[in-house]
């Protein structure tokens, strides 16, 4: 069932454990989703960013809901910029929005997410902001220190704003890292000690295994991934399509026989999800969230 986020995020804090948040912008990487969520017994944030399809997205997610009601799923729009995003995803029925005004003053920022804030929670849906900056990783070595989220600030911006979770930036970074991620837990502890709303961690992928397991255990509730699961994807893609251009099928009803035959773009898609899930349900695994429903 889609819910609002809060409230997988407020189980997820008090059981311990993180809840994955994919990108999706499709059918077959939300089906994946679904379908990871649903193995391992896991609940599940779909992260869609408003370049992929809000309408589209929302209908799928809405397809998926009804084949598995089981599933504890909640849509959120991913890095929320124009106001338009924001009400378009409300309309199509997310019951989350992100706000990103992480890269204008604190001011515009409190002024900006308030009013979201306002206008969400009439309608029943959960609202993320960030507060400090978490830049790209291609420049990491450049703007990793300067974006970190000053805890002096959490505690004034939480009571003007009063969203349901936080997006900290505490060393992680979205992409490809140029160089090491390093993950400030002194920070992170900081900020989990003063924070009572559920904490995000953007830039999941390539963070490291020990690196993300150790931020939930220090406080991090959602973890947002993107890069190793399409990387996945497009590797299981490309290697598929080099190696493997000819599939085998059967050559008729009635025999045991085969033949081959060219893979077609639903076949090549198809693996490309499998490869998106398996490291998405890796992912579930190292979150502790597998068996929580
Ligand atoms: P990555 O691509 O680094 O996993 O970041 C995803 C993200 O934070 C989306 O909001």
């Amino acid at each position: 069932m889609i819910i609002p986020m809060h409230q997988l995020l407020k189980e997820a804090k008090k059981g311990g454990y993180g809840v994955a948040a994919p990108n999706v912008f499709n059918r077959e990487t939300i089906e994946a989703c679904f379908l990871a969520a649903k193995e391992l017994r896991a609940p599940i944030i779909l992260d869609v960013a408003g370049v992929h399809g809000i309408y589209e997205c929302a209908e799928i997610a809405r397809f998926y809901e009804r084949r598995y009601p089981e599933v504890p799923v909640a849509v959120n729009l991913d890095h929320g910029g124009p106001f338009e995003d924001i009400a378009n995803a409300i309309r199509a029925g997310f019951s989350s929005v992100m706000i990103d005004r992480s890269q204008s003053s604190f001011e515009d920022n409190v002024k900006e997410t308030a009013e979201i804030v306002k206008f969400a929670h009439a309608c029943g849906i959960s609202v993320e902001a960030e507060l400090g900056h978490v830049g790209q990783a291609f420049e990491y070595d450049k703007t990793r220190d300067s974006g970190l989220t000053r805890p002096e600030e959490a505690a004034d911006f939480l009571a003007q704003t009063n969203v349901d979770c936080l997006a900290v930036a505490v060393g992680t970074s979205h992409g490809v890292y140029q160089g090491e991620c390093k993950i400030d837990f002194p920070l992170l502890d900081t900020l989990a000690a003063q924070i009572e709303q559920p904490l995000v961690l953007h830039g999941g992928s390539g963070s490291g295994d020990d690196n993300l397991r150790k931020t939930i255990e220090h406080g991090i509730q959602k973890v947002n991934l993107n890069t190793d699961l399409v990387m996945a994807g497009l590797d299981a893609m490309e290697a598929s399509y080099a190696n493997n251009l000819e599939i085998k099928v059967p050559k008729g009803v009635d025999t045991d026989e085969f033949t081959t035959k060219r893979m077609n773009m639903q076949q090549l898609f198809a693996v490309g999800a499998d490869a998106y899930k398996a490291k998405l349900m890796h992912y579930m695994k190292l979150f502790k969230s597998e068996g929580r429903w």
